[in-house]
Parts: C-alpha cells; structure tokens; sequence
C-alpha cells in the first residue's frame, strides 16, 4: 500500500498555491449535464475524485477532456443518452449522487445506486429525495438502487430540516429546468454553493439568494454552455494553514479567499497563530511560540468547518492546556483519534466531543488513514511529531488534496512517498 514517510520537526518555509475547490469542481462538473452545449471549467484541481466524476459523465455520454497541465476540464454532453451510473463509480465517490438532479432535468428519469455510507457516517440522502419529490419526481427503491422518474419537473417551495450541501445543490440544478420557480429554505450557506449558482448563472439560470438561507430559482427553457473558473479551495488552503501552525513555521499561501476562511483564522488567532493578508490577497500564517489550548465546534458553514476539524485536532494535541472538539456535522469523524492517541496524544472520547490535553511533543509511529481528512491530519501530525511517522493510505488524500506531499517538500518538510513498488519519491 502507498505511503508518505515524514521525519518530523521541521517548520514550513515558503510559498504554495491553492488549487480550485474539490467540493465545487464535482457539483459543477455535474451540472454541465444540464446544456448540449460545450463547458470548459477552468482550475480544476487533478484529484481521484474528479476522475472519478470524469468517468460518471463519460458513461452517460459526455465528452470529457481533462486538459492537466492547465488544471482545465472540457465537458460536451451532445449527446445525452444513457441515465444509469455505473455502480462501481458510485460505490467510490459519495458526490456521484449529484447528477441525479441534472439527469431528471435533462432526460426526466435517473438510475443510481445507492450511495453507500462512508468511514465518517451514514450520508443518508432522505433532503435529497424529499426536496427532488416536491418538484415532481417519483423515487423507486430496490436491489440497492433508485430509478427516479418525471413526467416533467415544476417549481415547489422547499423546506430542508438541516442545511444540507449535496441536498441544495442537486435541487437548485434540478430546479433550474423545472417550470416555474423553486424556492429553497434553510439552504446550505457554504461558498460552493454560490460558486455552483454563479456557474449556472453563467449558462443562462435564473437564481437568486445563494449564499443565503432562501434561495430562489426561476426555471428557464434551457441553458447554454459556459467558460467559468472555480473558486479555491478554503478546506486546502486551512489544512496548509494548520500544517504551518503545528510546525512553528511561516508560509505565505496563494490563490486564497480571505472570506471563506473567517472561522479558522479566529480559531488559530485565539491559539496564538499570527495571521495577515497581503495587499494582493495572499495570506500569511507565522506561529513562533507553542500555541494554547481553544475550543472547536463544527457547523454548517459560517461556522468551524468538519473538514477541518481532524486537522485541528492534532494542533491541540500539541497545544498549551485542555482543548475540546465537538463534532456536529457527521456522527464518526473520529477515527483519526486512535491514530493520535499512538503518537502520544492524550484525548479522551465522549460520544461528539473530544477532550484534549495537550502535549509539548508526540512521536512519530506507523499510522492508518480512513479518510480524506484524517489522512491530511495524519500527516500534519507527522510534521509536527518527533522523529519518523509512517501514513498508509495515502489513496485518501490523493481523492482531495493535489500533489499535497510535493507542496509540502516545496515547504521544507521531510517527506517522501512510498509508491507500491517501493520507489522512493526523492525529497526536493
Ligand atoms: C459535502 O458533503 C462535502 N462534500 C463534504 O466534504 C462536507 O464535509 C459536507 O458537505 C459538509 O460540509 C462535497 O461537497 C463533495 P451534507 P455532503 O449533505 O453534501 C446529513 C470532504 O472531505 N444529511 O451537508 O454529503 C448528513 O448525514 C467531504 O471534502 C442528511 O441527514 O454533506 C450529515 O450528517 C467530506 N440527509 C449532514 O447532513 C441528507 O439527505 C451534512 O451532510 C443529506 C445530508
């Protein structure tokens, strides 16, 4: 299995670049099932994940070219034949229930497996089906998958009972074919949700209020193809901004917005970090001392995001005093913990909460990633351990994080990676 080895103790140094935002690339790249016409997306990061949706696209009859070295993405669905998604890439990728929305909009019917649970939770998809159902759809169950069919899609007033991301964002595609207007209430508020409302703006959509917790949509008779440059990525650019705290460095990040990272930047202010912005919008993160204890709890965005709260748990591992970390968002985000408690870390688990007294130093040891963000945490607690850490799993972070192990060399960390045939990655 893949590795990254760290030899722990060296503070980031340098300059790194932000890459365009995971979590709005894949409802974007989803919504271009809604126009025949081409759409070219621009910074889109080269992540599994966008592979993965890549290949969802392509096996509903898209053209897709992936364009790399430019981080560009050119989708043409021309010819939209196909509304079944292949198990086995629903079965990786939770997001690839995101075209369902799309599908019923374009073609009025969708079949797809069911999205499985995953390491972090359940992700049941009950906001997604009530809000898709409201606006004419009729949901099929069996065999593990779901056959949703319309006669022809028309406007409804939704009330979601918890800001869901994944929920609003396959309503507000559905709802922008549909006839008539859709209203969306106690809508999720996070940024990629505007980005996906601005990129459908830009194909001809009619939306008002994303960003907000009523979000309305006038249906319109069809819509355009697009040029459009995705947002960056708030959660990449909080792990650097973690890693840079933990390791007592300095690091200056590129391609940020300050905005999206408000909650973060009062969490680390409050442990000690300093943090200022540039005149051209970069942020720089230095942290001299050893920082002191803080209290965390995740919420829907504004508020401290769950996919940061891993990252941050290994800072107060580390930190002067108690730290408490509650977790509101998934019911299981604490697998990275067990992981921590071998490092050293003294954390205790109680039920959402994690009580944790923090330590001048934890050691390096082998170490399990289960997910995307725990194995971002995982490494970062390897930055900041002393001596050798060991990350198996490394499949994980490459699903959500671009050249994450290079970008942190390029930072003066000690790292390599252990491919499977045993090829080190030389360190730069
Ligand atoms: C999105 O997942 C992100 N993924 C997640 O990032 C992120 O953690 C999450 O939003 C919360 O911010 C993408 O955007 C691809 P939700 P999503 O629907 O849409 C419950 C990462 O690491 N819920 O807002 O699945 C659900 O169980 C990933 O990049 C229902 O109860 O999140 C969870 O407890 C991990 N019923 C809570 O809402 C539903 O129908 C948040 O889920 C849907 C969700």
């Amino acid at each position: 299995m893949d590795m990254i080895l760290i030899e722990g103790g060296k503070p980031l140094h340098g300059v790194v670049r932000i890459n365009g935002a995971k979590n709005a690339s894949l409802p974007i790249m989803a919504a271009s099932l809604l126009t025949g016409e081409p759409v070219i997306i621009e910074d889109v990061p080269d992540l599994i994940d966008v592979e993965i949706m890549s290949r969802i696209l392509e096996a509903l009859g898209a053209e897709v070219h992936r364009q790399k070295a430019q981080n560009q993405v050119n989708i043409r669905f021309s010819n939209l034949v196909h509304n079944k998604v292949p198990h086995d890439l629903v079965s990786k990728m939770r997001a690839s229930f995101l075209v369902i929305g799309p599908l019923l909009a374009r073609l009025k019917k969708a079949r797809i497996s069911l999205p499985g649970g995953c390491a972090i939770g359940v992700r049941p998809i009950d906001l997604h089906w009530k809000g898709l159902t409201a606006l004419g759809a009729e949901f099929i169950v069996g065999n593990g998958y779901v056959e949703a069919v319309t006669d022809g899609l028309k406007g409804a007033h939704i009330y979601l009972d918890y800001p869901s991301v994944g929920a609003t964002e396959n309503i507000m595609m559905a709802a922008t074919l549909a006839e008539g207007v859709t209203v969306i209430e106690n809508a999720s508020l996070e940024p990629e949700i505007v980005d996906l409302a601005n990129f459908l703006s830009s194909m001809g959509a009619i939306i008002s209020g994303a960003g907000t917790p009523t979000v309305k949509i006038e249906g319109v008779e069809s819509l355009g193809g697009t040029r459009y440059l995705i947002i960056p990525d708030r959660i990449e650019a909080g792990t650097f901004m973690i890693a840079a705290a933990a390791t007592g460095g300095r690091i200056t990040l590129q391609n940020v917005v300050f905005d999206h990272l408000k909650s973060l930047v009062a969490k680390l202010t409050e442990a000690g970090v300093t943090i200022d912005q540039s005149a051209g919008g970069d942020i720089v993160v230095e942290s001299e001392t050893r920082l002191r204890s803080v209290d965390i709890k995740t919420l829907p965005y504004p508020g401290f995001p769950t996919d940061l709260q891993p990252q941050f748990t290994v800072l107060l591992a580390i930190a002067q005093g108690v730290g408490m970390v509650t977790e509101t968002v998934f019911e299981n985000r604490f697998r990275h913990v067990e992981e921590l408690i071998r490092m050293g870390a003294e954390i205790k688990v109680e039920g959402r909460n994690l009580i944790i007294q923090g330590h001048e130093q934890i050691c390096g040891a082998s170490l399990k990633a289960t997910d995307l963000r725990a194995a971002a945490a995982l490494v970062i607690a390897g930055l900041a351990a002393r001596g050798r850490t060991e990350v198996s799993g490394t499949v994980h972070l490459d699903r959500g994080y671009y050249n994450f192990d290079q970008k942190l060399r390029m930072l003066g960390a000690h790292t390599y990676r252990l491919e499977k045939g045993g090829e080190k990655t030389r360190a730069l």
